[in-house]
Formats: C-alpha cells, structure tokens, sequence
C-alpha cells in the first residue's frame, strides 16, 4: 500500500509552481529546503491560525516572518484596509494617508526626524546607504557576519573563513567592485571592528546593523557592544545605521534604539509597519533626510511608495499596539510560554532549547552541555543546526504548529496568541517530543 500522503493538495501546488517559479516560491525559505518535506500551501489566516489547502489548521508562528504582531486579518486592520479600498487604492500623487502615519511615527519615536516610505524592507536599507554615501562623500559600509539587510547587492556580503575585514558574496550575481565596499566585522567581537576601523576607518560611510540580529537564530548582543560599535564609528567620521526591519514596533514603538537608550544616526523600517502590505522606511536625523531627492541630491522614488492601503493598514497597526498595551502582554504571554517550552525540553531531555527577547523567540538544538550557553554570535551557533531543528520541526506540523521553516529564522508570539492557544502548543510540542522519542 502507497503511504498515505499528508499534503496531496499542497503537493500538486507545488509540482505546478515548480513550472513557473525558481524552486516554486517567491521567496527562498518558503520552499522547505532547509527542512526538507513538501512546503505547505496556506489559502487562509485568522487571528492566530493558518489554514492549509488541505483544510487543517495550524497555529502559526512565522506571522508571515514578523508584520502580523495583532496576527492574521486583525479586525481593526481589515476595517481600515477595508476604508481605504472604498476610496481608491493607488494614487501617485500626494495624499493625506503617509502625513498621518509619519507624524504619528515622527511624534513616537526620537531618533527619527524625517522619513521616506519605500515598499520593502530592502528598498529602505539600500537607500539609507545611500544617503550615507552621499553625506559622508565615503564608499564603504561596515556590517556583522549574520546580519540580514535585505537582498541589496552590496550587503550580501559575510565574511570568509572568519577573517573579519575580508569579504565573498553569498550570491551569485555580484560584482568584485560592489563586494569589495562591504567590510564584515563578527558580532559580539570588538576586536573584529577595531581591527577594520584601524585599516579602513577614513574610508567607511556608516555601519549598519540589526541591533537585535535575528536573521541567523536570535543573537542577542550585549548592550555595551552596540554601544561601543556606534562610538567608534561615529570617531571615524561614520554613521550609525540601525536596521530595525524585524525589531523596529515590535520590541518598543521606539525599536531596539528606544531598548537600548540609543540614538542612531538613520533606521529602517519594514514588516510590522504596513501591517502586512509592502511597506517600509528610512528616517532619522532631518539633515540626512533633507539630502533626499526632491530636497538634496540624493536620487530615491518609488510608483507605489506611501501606497494609501498600506499607509493605513500600517497606521491602525500601530494605534492598536499602542492603545491595546500589546509590549506588555507580548512580554508576559512569551516569558510564560517560553519557559513552558524549556520545561518541556529539559523534562523529556530533547536537546533543544529557547532564546526569547520580547515577543521574539528561536527555538534550537544544542550541543551537550550548552543549555545555558549564550549564542551572540555565529562562531557560537551550535552544529548541524538545520538538520537538527528539521524533525522538530516535523513533528510539530503533524501536531498543526507552523514554526517558521528553517531553524536559523525565529518566531513570532502576536496578540492573536492568548494563553489557552499558547497552552494547546506546549501540550502539542509534549506529544510531539513524545513521537519524537520513540523513534
Ligand atoms: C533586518 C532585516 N532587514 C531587511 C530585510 C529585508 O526586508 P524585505 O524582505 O521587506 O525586503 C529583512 C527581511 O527579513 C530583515 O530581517
């Protein structure tokens, strides 16, 4: 007898998407290469759920990797995109919608003076290089080996053979001369960037850098690092970029910086700010802006940039976060639900284990004798990660949990997780553990 199939719909999804699409997908990691198995096909979202094309249900933690903090189809979301439909949905032309999400951000959040939307996460980060090119007349940017940027040519940069200061691309498709801008420095390691200061320090525009990196597990980074990263650059005449794409609105309204007390130069925004519509933005200091083009010289536009359904998808997102105390029960729902996990893995003695900073979580294998090891950097990340992480993975899609499918991206608790959901995974996660050890 044929196994039975546990995703005939999704399967005959993907063999026709394999026909028109690279890997079927329109985003890598949604193809399930890193763990293996038929990547499921999702038709519907509410709240905290996902509903596959096979009709089972499954409690979703990717969040669409991080914009749906209220979770999927918000009600106070679906009201204002549903508003903003009824008045027409692109313009070009200058409207009231991206004023009031700008001055609302601009009136929250300190460090940002002046700012322009964009449409992606990748389009603020290439742009605020740009303006860090223009304002410093310098070339170079520094950035830390496991910090995702976006797919901006130059930032897919680590460093090789854990020689900080010495770059090759992780992508094809690159030039030698765009590679060769990209300094790499190693998280957690103030050597590593005094060393690239020392050599290149008179040619470097800015530094960039996700100030709670969770583009490679979640490497959470001491304080005093980040610090001491934005004073010595700032000594070398560079700026200070924070990439809070995936922190920015979901730790604080004010993102990391406002976590950190901190007060960079430019920031970029994307995910949780079009509250689930392609949105996203550079801002900060009004001098930087203000060499933006139609102002400065600074080339940067955009036909669907300040697009009015996102503006206000965003806008509602944001004043329900506020006006709900999300950051607090965010925090309490996932210090609770965390250590459930880590109770459950130390009881049946899994080797996994969890980090968690605010809403943000990253389950992971660990190697003997390292539960309590901290991970703040990728010399420190434990082996085999994804082939380790792939059967829990596994087994919690059977129980209907949807991780984000790779065990190097982290997952997301969102206001549509109340306790008794959360309850329900640790009771799946105890059962999935089970089966995992009868194996
Ligand atoms: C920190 C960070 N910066 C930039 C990006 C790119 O954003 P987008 O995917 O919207 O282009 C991402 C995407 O995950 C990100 O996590």
């Amino acid at each position: 007898m044929a196994p039975s199939r546990s995703f005939p719909n999704s399967e005959e999804l993907l063999a026709r998407s394999l026909k028109i699409a690279p890997g079927g997908v329109h985003s890598p990691v949604r193809a399930f290469k890193s763990v293996g198995g038929t990547p499921v096909f999702f038709k519907e979202g509410k709240g905290a759920i996902l509903t596959s094309v096979e009709d089972k249900e499954y409690i979703d933690f990717c969040q669409c990797f991080g914009p749906l903090i209220l979770g999927h189809r918000d009600p106070t979301v679906h009201s204002a995109v549903l508003e903003a439909l009824d008045g027409g949905w692109a313009f070009g032309t200058c409207e009231p919608y991206s004023l009031e999400l700008a001055e609302w951000i601009i009136a929250r959040v300190k460090h940002v003076e002046k700012l322009r939307f964009v449409c992606s996460g990748t389009e603020a980060v290439m742009s605020a290089v740009r303006v860090a090119r223009a304002a410093t007349g310098r070339n170079k940017i520094l950035k830390f080996e496991g910090c995702y940027h976006g797919h901006v040519d130059s930032l897919l940069v680590k460093a090789g053979s854990g020689l900080a200061g010495a770059s090759a691309s992780d992508s094809a498709g690159i030039s030698g001369p765009m590679i060769s801008e990209t300094l790499v420095a190693s998280l957690d390691d103030e050597e590593s960037v005094r060393r690239i200061l020392k050599e290149h320090g008179h040619e470097i525009a800015a530094v960039i850098i996700e100030p709670l990196p969770a583009n490679y597990g979640l490497l959470i980074q001491r304080k005093e690092f980040i610090q001491f990263v934005a004073d010595e650059v700032r000594k070398v005449g560079a700026l200070v970029i924070f990439d809070e794409v995936i922190s920015g609105f979901r730790v604080a309204l004010g993102g990391m910086a406002e976590v950190l007390g901190m007060k960079p130069d430019l920031v970029t925004y994307g995910k949780i700010l079009g509250g689930g519509f392609p949105v996203g933005a550079y801002g900060g200091r009004r001098d930087l802006l203000d060499l933006v083009a139609p102002s400065g010289p600074v080339y940067q536009a955009g036909t669907l940039s300040a697009n009015p359904v996102g503006m206000r998808a965003g806008l509602a997102t944001l004043k329900k976060i506020e006006s709900a105390g999300v950051y607090s029960i965010l925090e309490s729902r996932t210090e609770k639900f965390v250590s459930g996990l880590k109770d459950l893995f130390t009881r049946s003695d899994a080797p996994f284990t969890v980090k968690r900073h605010s809403s943000i979580f990253w389950i992971h294998p660990e190697n003997a004798g390292e539960r309590k090891k901290e991970i703040r950097s990728l010399a420190a990340l434990p082996t085999e990660l994804n082939a380790r992480f792939a059967p829990l993975f596994k087994a919690l899609l059977a129980e209907g949990v949807y991780l984000p499918p790779s065990g190097y991206e982290v997952g997301f608790v969102g206001l549509a997780h109340d306790d008794a959901i959360l309850a329900s995974v640790l009771e799946k996660t105890e059962k999935a553990l089970r089966k995992l050890g009868e194996k």
